[in-house]
């Protein structure tokens, strides 16, 4: 964050007579790493006046979102996100909670964890003080993950998972009776009431592979405490899928910076339900709700990687073939081939990322229609039946144009003028 801005807002709190403050997710991570990265102002009053204020100070704009109380405000040294101090009540378990203005104290009371309940109050001026009032500080020192209340997993057992979330991001471990609250939210059936656009948004980002080594960390205590239920009830995660899983996420972080970005859970997530019956698959992204093609990506393909790999382990294989069985995949089935173990098939994988797929022709279809070749489907074969030669090594360079020309008269294609 850029400190130049405090001033600006403990003037404006001022004037407005508005308590602003740092709560949550900023206190914690300056109090763990020294950093403050994510300058996300909690305001007690009318956070919308707030932020147009302070975006006239800033010479930015604001985009305020005034059914969630929250605003946002871009100015030239980044973007500030502004909440309004809520306090929040649920009218059945894992329903969402109904969202009313209320103070500092509410906003704090609603929350999930007590590392997640520091203040720094930013109207008061320096020395900023930091202002503990659930015991925040000694759970960081002792590296503990509490709950404020008994009812927290009740109300919502997507903290479960969040809890997981940060005990592998903190380095941190849930205490005895958060841990007992968690197996006895998930025992009452807290999870059953839960939608499915919740859970799915949740499991995903538990699912995420960043930082290296995370993602064993949070399965093993995901089946420690009994939520591969939640996914299905036959679900087990035995030892060997970690491990496997863990060096496909670790080989996922190494891949090249142009292939698409890796989705964890489309990493992990055929993989573990690997050993669920094909209908038992179904019902997990039926309880998922699954958009149609996440849903085909779950129950497919890992299977249409088994495939691939099939081709790979083949003999006398060439270069273009393995660019068609491979240029079709997505970056979490080359992050699992590589993590493969049988060197043939790592070897043609490793080969495909750092060469093959780099390879271009220097003919464009411009120059076949320089040629006559006019526009249509036998240049697009011709272009890539050139491509397949150079890949394997049979033309060079500045061949590509006379084998093309030999394609296209092969096939019968008409010049249009000769
Ligand atoms: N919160 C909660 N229960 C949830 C989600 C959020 O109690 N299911 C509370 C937490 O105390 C959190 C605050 O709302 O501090 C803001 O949540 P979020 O925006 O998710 O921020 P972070 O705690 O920083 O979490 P993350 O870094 O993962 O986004």
């Amino acid at each position: 964050m850029d400190r130049g801005l405090l001033p600006s807002i403990q003037e404006i709190s001022r004037r407005l007579r508005l308590g602003v403050y740092l709560v949550g997710g900023a206190p914690r991570d300056l109090i763990l790493s020294g950093r403050l990265e994510d300058l996300d102002l909690l305001v007690e009053g009318v956070g919308e006046q707030f932020a147009r204020d302070l975006a006239e100070a800033l010479g930015g704009k604001v985009r305020a979102h005034a059914r969630f109380g929250t605003a946002g405000v871009d100015c030239p040294g980044g973007r500030l996100d502004i909440a309004t101090a809520r306090r929040e009540s649920y009218d059945a378990p894992a329903s969402l909670p109904r969202v009313v203005p209320g103070t500092l104290e509410e906003d704090l009371q609603r929350r999930d964890f007590t590392v997640n309940t520091l203040v720094i109050d930013l109207g008061s001026g320096p020395p900023y003080e930091l202002v503990d009032s659930y015991g925040a500080m000694e759970d960081i020192e002792e590296g503990r993950l509490r709950v404020l209340h008994d009812g927290s997993f009740l109300d919502d057992p997507t903290r479960v998972l969040r809890g997981l979330r940060f005990e592998s991001r903190l380095g941190f471990r849930m205490d005895e009776a958060t841990e007992r609250l968690a197996r006895a939210a998930l025992n009452d059936g807290a999870f059953d009431a839960l939608s499915g656009d919740r859970l799915r948004r949740e499991v995903f980002r538990l699912l995420e592979v960043e930082p290296a080594g995370c993602i064993e960390s949070k399965l093993k205590r995901f089946e420690e405490l009994g939520l591969a239920g939640i996914l299905h009830p036959s679900l087990r995660i035995p030892t060997e899928s970690l491990a496997w899983i863990g060096r496909s996420a670790t080989a996922s972080l190494d891949l090249p910076a142009d292939v698409t970005r890796v989705e964890g859970w489309r990493l992990v997530l055929p993989w573990l339900l690997g050993s669920l019956e094909p209908t038992e698959q179904q019902a997990t992204a039926d309880r998922l709700a699954l958009r149609p093609e996440d849903r085909s990506w779950l129950l497919s393909s890992r299977e249409d990687l088994e495939r691939v790999i099939e081709v790979l382990r083949r003999a006398a294989l060439k270069p273009h073939e393995v660019d068609r069985v491979l240029r079709p995949l997505r970056s979490e089935q080359m992050a699992r081939l590589l993590a493969f173990g049988e060197a043939s098939v790592v070897q043609w994988a490793r080969r495909w990322l750092d060469e093959i797929r780099l390879v271009k022709l220097s003919l464009t279809g411009r120059e076949l229609a320089a040629a006559g070749f006019g526009p249509g489907p036998g240049i697009g074969r011709a272009l890539e039946s050139t491509r397949e030669a150079r890949l394997d090594g049979s033309i060079r360079a500045e061949e590509e144009l006379r084998f093309a020309l030999n394609v296209l008269n092969s096939e019968g294609v008409k010049a249009e003028r000769a």
